[in-house]
């Protein structure tokens, strides 16, 4: 059984065919990625996954039960945190959690309640009104909303976006914690590094179709073979350099060196290491390289046809 099945999934608005026939299958407990630029379709789809949206052909289950024939167990099963912040602005923290407990008959979830607002730092926050709560504050109540009810299926749409690094990495510790615990995560991003950190297999939807699926491992070797450049900066401008390192240097100007090395054979480190035996000491270093963002730039930089 799939975490989240999709089939032959359609979808127009009066002026865009935003999904042009997805079939997908997310298996359960995986940790999924779903990318794609602005207007590519992702939170049409997740929308339809989470029962919110309809769709004009095709099939979607959740753990076997159809998002529209069998909508109350599908909505037990499955937590969406929205792209849209959405909130009402007269309950606290602690009220809407307790609201959204209510609507799935849960009366005693304080203990779970508490727990999540430990989890994503909400805890000072309890009293606190939402609209007096900051947009990242915001989207962390969220969060905590889509997940009241220990769905087994998980799904984060842009989860971080407009939120500061430091709660950045504190909600991927706490994403990573739930899928460990055995929650299938399905996650969409705009960054790119998030994605790589993070997720096992990805999507990546363009103008509503799929146009890659695969291991994040096999997406970015498709990078492999690409070069990657490396700028180094020592105190002390570097005189004349080792054989082997002297081949690959594409620019040396005063303490600064360009190399491009080849992303399989040559390391990084080893370089360093070879500088810092000739008595360099190295202050700056910046690598630019085919990762996950190239494969991405170069799948969805396509023109609609
Ligand atoms: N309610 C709607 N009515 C009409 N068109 C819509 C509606 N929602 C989305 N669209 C259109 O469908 C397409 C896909 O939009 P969608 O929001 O799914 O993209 P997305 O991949 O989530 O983009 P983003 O990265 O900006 O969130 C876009 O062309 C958008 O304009
Ligand atoms: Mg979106």
């Amino acid at each position: 059984m799939s975490a989240i099945s999709i089939s032959g999934l359609h979808k127009r608005y009066p002026r865009v065919h935003a999904l042009t026939g997805i079939d997908l299958e997310i298996e359960r407990g995986e940790f999924f990625g779903l990318l794609g630029p602005n207007g590519a379709g992702k939170s049409t789809l997740i929308n339809i996954v989470a029962g919110l949206t309809r769709f004009d052909t095709g099939r979607v289950t959740v753990l076997d039960r159809d998002v529209v024939s069998d909508y109350r167990s599908t909505r037990r099963l499955i937590g969406v945190v929205p792209q849209e912040l959405a909130f009402d602005p007269f309950f606290n923290v602690r009220e809407v959690l307790r609201i959204q407990s209510g609507y799935f008959g849960l009366r005693a979830n304080d203990a779970w309640i508490d727990e999540l607002m430990t989890a994503l730092m909400l805890n000072e926050k309890a009293e606190t009104n939402m609209r007096a709560l900051s947009g990242g504050m915001k989207r962390r109540v969220m969060i905590a909303q889509a997940l009241v009810h220990k769905p087994e299926v998980v799904v984060l749409d842009e989860p971080t976006a407009g939120v500061d690094v430091q709660l950045r990495k504190s909600l991927w510790t706490f994403i990573r914690r739930l899928h460990r615990e055995g929650h299938t995560i399905v996650l969409t991003t705009h960054y790119l590094e998030e994605a790589e950190a993070l997720c096992e297999r990805i999507a990546i939807l363009n103008h509503g179709e799929i146009v890659a699926l695969d291991t994040k491992h096999a997406l970015m070797a498709r990078g492999i073979g690409h070069t990657r450049r490396v700028c180094i900066t020592t105190q002390e401008p570097l005189g004349s350099l080792p054989e082997g390192l002297a081949r690959k240097v594409l620019r040396q100007e005063g303490n600064q060196i360009e190399l491009q090395l080849d992303k399989t054979t040559d390391s990084v480190i080893a370089v360093l290491d070879a500088l810092r035996s000739r008595g360099a000491v190295i202050t700056d270093l910046s690598m630019e390289g085919a990762d996950l963002e190239d494969v991405f730039v170069e799948l969805t930089q396509r023109q609609k046809p």
